[in-house]
């Protein structure tokens, strides 16, 4: 008996999220949320504190389990599979990564460590084939260095590649998070908070190697983010969000001047007559330098 195939999607659509909620006792943190991801862009979430972008990460990355929806995903042989149906462990060998709203990297280890630790997540090899250093492991262990490495010069990372996490300034151990996530060669990149606790420059490189990323390497780009002046250079389309359900959806100027979008963000549609720029970043954001 053959297996029938799974469906095949034709539609450019890479992640698909259907009627998405997630309760945490009182909290509906996730509240019927739908939208889709299509291959190549960069689709952006906002939303106040609290809106439940976070945990839209981490439904996606399988941290948690859904108390209702769907997550469907375009993988390596594009069909479509049930991420909902996926092992945790399983999501990085499809070829999802992600940063960390709090930068989360090993602070004593080098940079050059890091980045190897990273990319031995999708490990193509076994226990026995490891302890055996077989000839597959050794080529393995070759293209993983070889990443690394490509990675290190695409990220500019050269001048800190053997120092210590500890000792680097914030914004540059922001680039090696974001470089963590490129060593596994992902096609779905989850940036959770690209920019916070970087000053201007730094906050415009951010910018820079999120264009490059998708332009250069062609990965899709799943992001949250609060800088609006980064959503609006680096989107192709935006989604707000306020107490975990969808507030707008569209390209960044029409998500930025929606009523719902500017009162969730400002407490009264009445003063976007303020704000003839882009929407600022909420007050109490967390997120700067001394959170990490
Ligand atoms: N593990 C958890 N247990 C209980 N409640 C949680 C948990 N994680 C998140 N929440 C709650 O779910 C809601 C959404 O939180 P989430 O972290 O997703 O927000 P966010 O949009 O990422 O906000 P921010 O911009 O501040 O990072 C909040 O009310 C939060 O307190
Ligand atoms: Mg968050």
């Amino acid at each position: 008996m053959t297996t029938p195939a799974a469906p095949q999607d034709d539609s450019g659509v890479l992640l698909s999220v259907r009627n998405l909620s997630l309760r945490f006792g009182g909290v509906l943190a996730v509240n019927d949320v739908s939208f889709d991801v299509r291959s190549g862009e960069v689709f952006t979430l906002i939303g106040p504190n609290g809106a439940g972008k976070t945990t839209m990460f981490n439904l996606i990355s399988r941290i948690y389990r859904p108390s209702t929806g769907s997550i469907a995903y375009a993988g390596p042989d594009g069909a479509m599979l049930q991420l909902t149906r996926q092992q945790p462990h399983m999501v990085a060998g499809l070829g999802i990564a992600r940063t960390f709203q709090n930068i989360e990297l090993f602070e004593h280890a080098s940079v050059l460590h890091n980045l190897l630790i990273g990319r031995h997540r999708c490990r193509e090899t076994g226990l026995w084939a490891d302890l055996l250093f077989t000839r597959r492991v050794r080529a393995a262990e070759m293209r993983a260095r070889e990443k690394v490495e490509q990675v290190i010069d695409f990220l500019d990372l050269q001048h800190c590649r053997d120092q210590l996490v500890a000792g680097l300034p914030y914004g540059v151990r922001k680039v090696v998070e974001l470089a963590r996530a490129l060593c596994t060669e992902p096609r779905l990149l989850l940036l959770d908070e690209p920019s916070s606790g970087l000053n201007v420059e730094e906050t415009d490189d951010m910018a820079f190697w999120i264009q490059d990323i998708q332009q250069a390497l062609g990965i899709t780009v799943l992001m949250v983010e609060h800088d609006m002046a980064l959503v609006s250079r680096v989107s192709d389309r935006v989604l707000a969000m306020n107490h975990g359900q969808v507030l707008a959806m569209g390209s960044p100027r029409e998500v930025q001047s929606h009523p719902g979008v500017i009162e969730a963000y400002l407490g009264r549609a009445d003063t976007a007559s303020d704000t003839s720029g882009p929407l600022r970043r909420p007050p109490a954001s967390p997120g700067a330098r001394t959170s990490a």
